[in-house]
């Protein structure tokens, strides 16, 4: 009999669920595993994943398991293995007569999502659920989420996969080289414009960054503020925020918690800081991270930093600090 995995997504009637569901039932995601879906959104649009229910079933993808729509977020819960939470507010949109603008601008409305989705997790999810954090601001979503699951061995992740794909991108047309050829491709800090996309330790074809590039001009001028702002420049262009690939992003992070990390490499995702790398503890951080043969995640050890990503990094966890401390309230 093949194996089987519950995947709960919420905000499943959103832009991005539409390009990530289907795919998380194609084989690729999962492999061979048999994928049972749980999908939720809120009471207003439920009815509305009756229709997507219905192209998924008019699909025929092989390893789709069970699926199941509701508004019953805690129902959904029990004994999943995965939870993407998609579900929240994106920035761009007018909300209470104000536009939008930065993705922590979204932390009193999307915050709050996640006390009550944290703790049915705690409560109902396998013990060893993982969790990716997609809703903005991503980062300080999984911090309150986490906290109120109050669950240790489940793994919370905040998604900076998007991140370090657009940086591969960048860098992978500066070295005339193709995305593949770049690897240990580390974001570190907040899902935000002061993430800190490690140039110096990413690798393409085995040469560091540190070395295959010299050209700070371009890094401080081009490279960083490109990586960075990319979401903001999808949103003036596009009137709506980055979809398709950030659901490529999702099932990439799945893929990479799902098959073991090969040896020397890493991948991003952002999670609970631990005192590696002298980062500040208690917020959920963009590092490096492997997944053991077991399907166990760890931060990995011992990347040199600079001065100059050291100085980097800092902005971005003081931000992170300012976050958590705007939603104190949150994470009683
Ligand atoms: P969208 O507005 O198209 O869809 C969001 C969906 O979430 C809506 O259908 C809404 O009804 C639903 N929702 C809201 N509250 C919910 C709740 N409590 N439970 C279940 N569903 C709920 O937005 P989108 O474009 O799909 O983006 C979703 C989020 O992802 C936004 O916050 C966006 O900023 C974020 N995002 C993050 C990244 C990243 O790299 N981390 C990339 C792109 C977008
Ligand atoms: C992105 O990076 O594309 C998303 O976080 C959406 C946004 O608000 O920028």
């Amino acid at each position: 009999m093949k194996e089987r995995v519950k995947v709960v997504v919420t905000g499943a009637a959103g832009q991005i669920s539409y390009s990530l569901i289907p795919r998380l039932v194609d084989g690729h995601t999962f492999g061979d595993k048999i994928v049972d879906l749980e999908l939720v959104e809120i009471p207003q649009v439920v009815e509305k994943l009756d229709g997507l229910v219905m192209e998924l079933e008019d699909s025929n993808f092989p390893n789709m398991g069970n699926v199941n729509f509701t508004s019953d977020f805690e129902g959904a819960a029990k004994d999943a293995d995965w939870f993407l939470l998609v579900g929240s507010i994106p920035r761009g949109i007018v909300y209470n007569g104000k536009k939008i603008e930065e993705r922590a601008d979204l932390l009193q409305i999307n915050g709050g999502i996640f006390v009550g989705q944290g703790k049915a997790i705690g409560e109902h999810g396998k013990s060893d659920a993982k969790v990716l954090v997609v809703g903005n601001p991503a980062n300080t979503n999984a911090l309150i989420g986490r906290h109120a699951a109050n669950n240790p061995s489940q793994l919370w992740m905040a998604m900076t996969m998007l991140d370090s794909s657009r940086a591969q991108s960048v860098l992978s047309k500066k070295l005339n080289a193709c995305v593949a050829d770049i690897s240990k491709m580390i974001i570190w800090g907040n899902h935000s414009p002061t993430m800190y996309p490690d140039f110096e330790n990413m690798e393409c074809n085995g040469q560091s960054g540190k070395d295959a590039i010299s050209d700070m001009d371009w890094i401080n001028n081009n490279f960083l503020p490109t990586v960075q702002q990319r979401g903001k420049a999808v949103i003036d262009s596009r009137g709506a925020s980055s979809a398709t690939s950030a659901a490529k992003a999702a099932l990439d992070t799945v893929i990479a918690c799902e098959n073991a990390t090969a040896p020397g490499d890493c991948f991003s995702a952002a999670v609970i800081t631990d005192g590696s790398y002298d980062l500040p503890e208690g917020i959920i951080c963009g590092m490096p991270l492997r997944t053991l043969e077991d399907g166990s995640v760890e931060i990995v050890q011992n990347v040199v930093l600079s001065e100059f990503a050291k100085e980097k990094i800092k902005i971005s966890t003081n931000e992170l600090l300012e976050e958590r401390a705007a939603v104190e309230d949150l994470l009683k």
